[in-house]
């Protein structure tokens, strides 16, 4: 078995693996956006020549994200996912990254605590159809508002993932809307096609105590018949609410949050009302 960097030409192996776990929020998109950002950080694990398995670490400035660990399933159970988990956490401490998150899901989650992660609580998803509704406080993002939207995002995710921000603008400007207030920008919201759903986020609101109905119901108004899915992390408690309490959502298996390294080097989570991935274009 040996691990080698991702390329362009692996965007369909990487892809038929998160579609055989019918991980509906990935798309082409996403890898492309992952070689982009940063190739060095794409792995694929490879036996006699053939592709076996996908990882991605995502290096920000101080904090890193693992995602995308999938081995195909004939070759499980023979040390290649832990390989490739080691692989990416090397990659991101050897750039003398202080923490590294992920969220795990349930059966992968002793996997994680095996090198070093912590569960941190618990990141939850919601899908669903919400009713699409305007408000004379939220429009469309133009690009002037990139900058706004940027430092937002910085205060609430804790580091600068610029790069997958103005993607997701250049390549879905329709799913992406900002609220407003005394010609302030108070939140924002951006989406994504992925397999038949959109996915949701970051959505970030200024004012904590704020739950994300204005900007859902705005976007709503943007994506049509599709169905939305959500991720926000249980301890944003108004947004919890809001989708716990709002019936057109159901609430899916929930994963992990989980950390490795320093604590305290997250932004304000609160903010975020959908987290979006921390490295999804
Ligand atoms: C998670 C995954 C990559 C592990 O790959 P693998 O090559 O089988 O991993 P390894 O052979 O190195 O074994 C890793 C350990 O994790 C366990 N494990 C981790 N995730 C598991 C899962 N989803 N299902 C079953 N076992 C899993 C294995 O039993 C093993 O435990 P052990 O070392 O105590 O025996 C693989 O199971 C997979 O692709 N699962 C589907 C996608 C997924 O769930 N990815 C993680 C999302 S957070």
């Amino acid at each position: 078995m040996k691990i080698r960097l991702m390329r362009g030409d692996d965007v369909d192996f990487a892809l038929y693996c998160t579609q055989v776990e019918n991980w509906v929020s990935s798309s082409p998109e996403v890898f492309r956006s992952y070689l982009e950002y940063d190739p060095a950080g794409c792995f694929i694990a490879e036996v006699n020549d053939q592709a076996a398995g996908i990882c991605i670490a995502t290096r920000y400035q101080n904090t890193g994200f693992i995602g995308e660990l999938i081995v195909i399933l004939s070759m499980r159970g023979q040390g290649i996912g832990s390989a490739l988990f080691k692989h990416a956490l090397n990659y991101l401490s050897n750039y003398h990254i202080r923490v590294v998150y992920l969220d795990g899901d349930l059966p992968a989650v002793p996997l994680y605590e095996k090198y070093g992660f912590n569960k941190n609580c618990l990141s939850l998803r919601f899908i669903g159809k919400p009713v699409a509704r305007s408000n004379s406080n939220v429009r469309p993002a133009v690009s002037e508002d990139i900058k706004s939207i940027v430092a937002l995002d910085r205060r609430a995710f804790g580091d600068d993932r610029s790069f997958f921000l103005k993607r997701l603008f250049t390549l879905y400007p329709h799913y992406c809307l900002v609220s407003e207030h005394n010609n302030t920008i108070t939140g924002y919201i951006m989406a994504r096609p992925g397999q038949n759903i959109i996915t949701v986020g970051p959505c970030v609101i200024i004012d904590r105590s704020i739950n994300p109905e204005l900007l859902i119901s705005g976007l709503a108004a943007y994506t049509g018949d599709h169905i939305l899915r959500i991720g926000v992390l249980e301890i944003n408690q108004p947004a919890v609410s809001y989708f716990r309490n709002n019936n057109v959502f159901q609430e899916q298996t929930p994963c992990w949050r989980m950390s490795w390294g320093l604590k305290n080097q997250t932004g304000v989570v609160e903010m975020l009302c959908a987290n979006g991935s921390g490295a999804k274009g």
